[in-house]
């Protein structure tokens, strides 16, 4: 599994039910005709999961505070921890006034956004240019005016895949409860956006 700048996630959040629910259930269960899988003789080696009107999407937010209380995430090894970091972080990000977390994205100049993935085996062979090309051409037969996407700002390499296939930076990174790099230091998440007209 991936799931952390394309490291395993399994350092941070260790319980693999919780974490499709969160990043890939919407788009598999309720809108599989945005999904797009690459498949290497018979195996899945990457995917982009897309959301043409993102109002329709569930907040991964949400979806982890359900599993936090239903799946006892909240208590159990490999999860505990990054939800009480979070609830600390957001908590102490308000005394000292750093604002709270990041607000969901909404702005209807870029109502669709994208999820992409590829194992190591299928980085850097043009399949990620693929997939975006393909899910933006889906977009504009559509009629959608923009797609958004979110990805960590410490994620040199994503970002500039998605600058070389059409996105730009929207506003400053945003500080992000609960999530460290491997030192121990606070991420940012960084909104990126291409308009299709
Ligand atoms: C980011 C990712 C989706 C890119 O897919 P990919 O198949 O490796 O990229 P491609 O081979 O299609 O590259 C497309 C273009 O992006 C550029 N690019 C790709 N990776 C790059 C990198 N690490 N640094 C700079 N540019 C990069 C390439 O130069 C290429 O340009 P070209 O077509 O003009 O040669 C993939 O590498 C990946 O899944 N990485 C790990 C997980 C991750 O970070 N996901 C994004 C989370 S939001």
């Amino acid at each position: 599994m991936t799931g952390f700048m394309g490291d395993p996630a399994d350092w941070w959040w260790r319980d693999f039910e919780s974490f499709a629910d969160m990043w890939t259930k919407y788009y598999t269960d309720r809108e599989p005709e945005s999904t797009f899988v690459i498949d290497i003789d018979g195996v899945a080696v990457g995917y982009l999961t897309g959301c043409y009107d993102s109002e329709r999407a569930w907040d991964p937010g949400a979806v982890a505070a359900r599993h936090a209380i239903r799946r006892l995430c909240m208590f159990r090894p490999g999860t505990a921890g990054t939800i009480w970091r979070s609830i600390s972080d957001v908590a102490i990000d308000k005394i000292v006034g750093r604002g709270g977390p990041p607000k969901p994205f909404n702005d209807s100049r870029w109502p669709s956004h994208l999820h992409i993935n590829m194992l190591e085996v299928a980085r850097g062979k043009g399949f990620g240019r693929q997939l975006v090309d393909t899910w933006l051409e889906r977009l504009r037969e559509r009629g959608s005016p923009g797609c958004y996407l979110e990805t960590m700002f410490e994620n040199t390499s994503a970002i500039a895949f998605f600058e070389s296939v059409g996105f730009t930076r929207h506003g400053p990174p945003q500080l992000l409860p609960g999530i460290r790099d491997r030192v121990g230091l606070r991420m940012h998440s960084q909104a990126m956006v291409c308009s299709l007209d």
